[in-house]
């Protein structure tokens, strides 16, 4: 068969950890997978250089991933058209509010064919159209099939090879091998299932319970508050999935997408750290972001927004009490403290 030819959309903190797996396991198949991974770098000057120069030079993302190596046959580029033109394989790994104007500069060069799979937790908003999966945004811009992975996987231990584990989903069992050697290694368990909106869904939504993590850790409560916070921000997490994908099938959240990225979220992640954040300092979040994450970002209060109008518009708010208060927190509509309260009169409760 012919080999493939993988590319990647998007070269921040996750990004990059992922390019390092890639880029050896590519490179340990030359049976399978062509060399060369170009990966898309939204151009930046660090001290005077440019960002894509310092990677190609250093194989390193010195300012999203410091001190991880990434192998030399992931070419950095600044144009997202050149790094996707004959790829086989588009591995997309933006801040989810990036997608649909990166997918539309792309769309004229996709091959037909190819497979997108997408590593971002998030839904896209539009004005008028509600929310939508990314992989559905992909999927119809690009009119290529869409897979996703997540998983618990805070990028910077998986940059250090300490052991997880992450779910792939892909409509099409075809694909479940190829998807397997591109990214399992010996300290990254990969698990394939079918269901790619409901691996998406919990993706997206553990981000808003992990900001309700940080706030109880702001508040100085302890490790039951935030066991509670967790059991009932996965409560309203499977209420919403099953709603919104009109779908029974609570296996997901078993998996490494589902509880398992909750807890991690919830205990080393950056949304955990912006709830925190928000609790100690008055600040405006977009201050905090810049303070705390150095040009990362933090996609739980985006999404909690976009949760938000969806409830809103469907008349559901009074039912999803932990993911409206957050939402309320982060926009300073409501102060922190009156988030034990929400936890204690939760409807799970009555
Ligand atoms: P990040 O938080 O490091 O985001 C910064 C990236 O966004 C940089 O590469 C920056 O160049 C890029 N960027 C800024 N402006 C842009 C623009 N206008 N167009 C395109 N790109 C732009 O990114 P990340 O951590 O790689 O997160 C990407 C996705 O992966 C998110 O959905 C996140 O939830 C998910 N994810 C992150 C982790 C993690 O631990 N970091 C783990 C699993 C999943
Ligand atoms: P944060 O964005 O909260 O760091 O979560 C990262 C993640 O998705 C871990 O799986």
């Amino acid at each position: 068969a012919a080999l493939k030819r993988v590319c990647l959309i998007g070269s921040g903190n996750w990004g990059s950890a992922i390019a390092k797996i890639v880029g050896l396991n590519v490179m340990n198949q030359p049976d399978v997978f062509e060399k060369e991974v170009l990966m898309y770098v939204y151009e930046e000057i660090i001290d005077g250089a440019k960002l894509t120069d310092i990677i190609n030079l250093e194989h390193e993302n010195v300012k999203y991933l410091p001190d991880i190596k990434i192998s030399p046959n992931v070419i950095a580029v600044p144009d997202v058209v050149q790094a996707c033109t004959n790829a086989d394989i588009l591995i997309f790994v933006l801040p989810h509010q990036f997608v649909k104007e990166t997918c539309e500069k792309m769309a004229s060069a996709v091959k037909p064919g190819a497979l997108g799979l997408s590593l971002i937790k998030g839904f896209v908003l539009t004005e008028g159209e509600g929310i939508q999966l990314v992989s559905n945004i992909i999927k119809n811009t690009l009119d290529i099939e869409t897979a996703v992975l997540m998983g618990a996987n805070l990028a910077t231990e998986v940059a250090s090879e300490m052991f997880c584990e992450t779910t792939i989903a892909c409509h099409n069992p075809e694909y479940h091998g190829i998807l397997s050697k591109l990214f399992q290694t010996p300290y990254f368990r990969v698990k394939v299932i079918e269901n790619v909106a409901g691996v998406e869904a919990c993706g997206a939504l553990k981000n808003v319970v992990g900001i309700g993590a940080g706030i109880v850790d702001g508040l100085g409560f302890g490790d039951n508050t935030k066991a509670a916070v967790i059991r009932l921000g996965l409560m309203e997490m499977m209420k919403f999935t099953k709603v919104f994908l009109e779908s029974d099938d609570i296996s997901v959240f078993f998996e490494s997408c589902g509880i398992a990225d909750l807890v991690a979220t919830c205990h080393g992640g950056r949304n955990r750290l912006l709830g925190e954040a928000v609790v100690k300092s008055m600040k405006d979040i977009r201050l905090l972001e810049k303070e705390i994450l150095r040009g990362q970002s933090f996609q739980g209060p985006l999404i909690a927004k976009e949760i938000y109008t969806y409830l809103k518009d469907h008349d559901m708010l009074d039912q999803y009490p932990l993911f409206v208060a957050i939402h309320r927190i982060c926009t300073r509509e409501v102060d922190p403290r009156n988030f034990i309260e929400c936890l204690r009169e939760h409807p799970e409760h009555m």
